[in-house]
């Protein structure tokens, strides 16, 4: 049996990961910056983590919602105070994805509504109405399709109003990255969310923020959103969530109020997923990772800045976009092949660094060094 080839690969086989590095199977090093697509949150294999796994592998791995699971409770109540919203409910998934299809479910069970607003640049899942969302049309599926969706310019505050004024009672959410990830690292102004969310308590809609890449630390602040100093009626996350386990959820306001039955799912919150989730939850807040995100993410951000032959540096935090102009586009394969660094992409020619969040001063320096070298080679 093939695999199904969907993804484009690099010929590079990783077997080995500490930290901010990972070895291959020849063994050579390399620096990760992309932490496998903004997912590795406090570094490969930290004992904390490899034991905490361990240890709950050697009790009990799986069992299902139909029992008590009192590690979902522990993790909630560490994720509410980490993430400074102890009042919130959470509800526990697998993906991405499937935390905002959850979401934008969720709220249109309150409202009884059926319309969403969405950004151009917007990258919210796979599943259908997440792809329906995401400002993609190559990867929706004929049978995606709705005209539910209505895509507005990014960070458009008369377009917002625009649409609200004509057809706030029809519109049942409001989905919006804090910082876009796969649109080139665009970071949504405090100005536009905090008009958001006036407009959303007018007409009774819902703001959902998705966290799914800029939450969990990674802005500097738990949820990027919250630079704006709005609180947004619930936030999806995954990717950092479980530090490579795959683990997500949403956080709830505590205006909606739950049936038995109305969300679901089969694998959320397990017993390894939830001691996954709570190492995470445990790292972040001991080794004060936000702290250092916000640290070493201006750091990089303002050495960046120096650069003359970037076109611009976007993001916040250790969630960094560097635009390049049309001529550079070698630069992340020469980082990866002769320099041994991991970096993501955005098209056209974004750079997109999705480190750990305790990555070291010396792996940001060794990074500006090779960045310089190839820019000027
Ligand atoms: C902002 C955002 N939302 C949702 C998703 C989907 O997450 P997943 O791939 O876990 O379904 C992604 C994935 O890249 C994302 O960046």
């Amino acid at each position: 049996m093939k695999l199904f080839d969907v993804y484009p690969l690099n010929p590079i086989e990783i077997t080995k990961g500490q930290g901010s590095l990972v070895w291959d199977n020849k063994g050579q090093e390399y620096l990760d910056l992309y932490g496998g697509h903004a997912v590795i949150s406090i570094g490969h294999t930290h004992p904390h983590y490899v034991q905490r796994l361990t240890d709950q592998l050697h009790k009990i791995g799986f069992y299902s919602n139909s029992v008590e699971i009192p590690l979902q409770s522990q993790l909630a109540e560490l994720l509410g105070k980490v993430s400074g919203k102890a009042d919130n409910q959470l509800f526990l998934c697998n993906s991405g994805a499937e935390a905002n299809e959850n979401a934008l479910k969720l709220a249109s069970f309150y409202n009884g509504r059926k319309k969403v607003i969405a950004f151009k640049g917007a990258f919210h899942g796979r599943t259908s109405l997440a792809v329906s969302c995401t400002d993609n049309p190559k990867i929706v599926a004929p049978v995606n399709q709705t005209e539910n969706i209505i895509f507005l310019p990014h960070n458009d505050e008369t377009a917002l109003e625009r649409i609200f004024s004509e057809s706030g009672n029809e519109i049942s959410a409001v989905i919006i990255e804090g910082i876009q990830g796969v649109g080139g690292i665009r970071v949504a102004t405090e100005s536009f969310l905090q008009k958001l969310r006036s407009l959303c308590d007018q007409y009774n809609a819902v703001y959902i923020a998705d966290s799914v890449q800029c939450g969990y630390g990674r802005s500097g602040k738990f949820y990027s959103h919250d630079f704006a100093g709005v609180e947004a009626d619930i936030y999806t996350m995954a990717k950092g969530m479980g530090n490579g386990f795959p683990v997500a959820g949403i956080s709830i306001a505590p205006k909606f109020k739950p049936w038995h039955g109305m969300l679901g799912t089969t694998f959320g919150g397990n017993h390894l997923a939830c001691a996954a989730a709570v190492a995470v939850l445990e790292v972040i807040e001991n080794d004060k990772l936000m702290e250092n995100a916000r640290t070493i993410g201006s750091y990089l951000i303002e050495e960046l800045s120096k650069l003359d032959k970037i076109c611009e540096v976007r993001g916040r935090g250790l969630m960094i976009g560097i635009d390049l102009p049309e001529e550079l586009s070698h630069v992340k394969k020469d980082l990866l092949f002769k320099h041994h660094i991991f970096t993501g992409e955005s098209k056209p020619n974004v750079l997109r660094l999705l480190p750990a969040l305790n990555l070291k001063r010396e792996h940001a320096d060794r990074f500006l060094d090779a960045l310089n070298k190839t820019l000027n080679q």
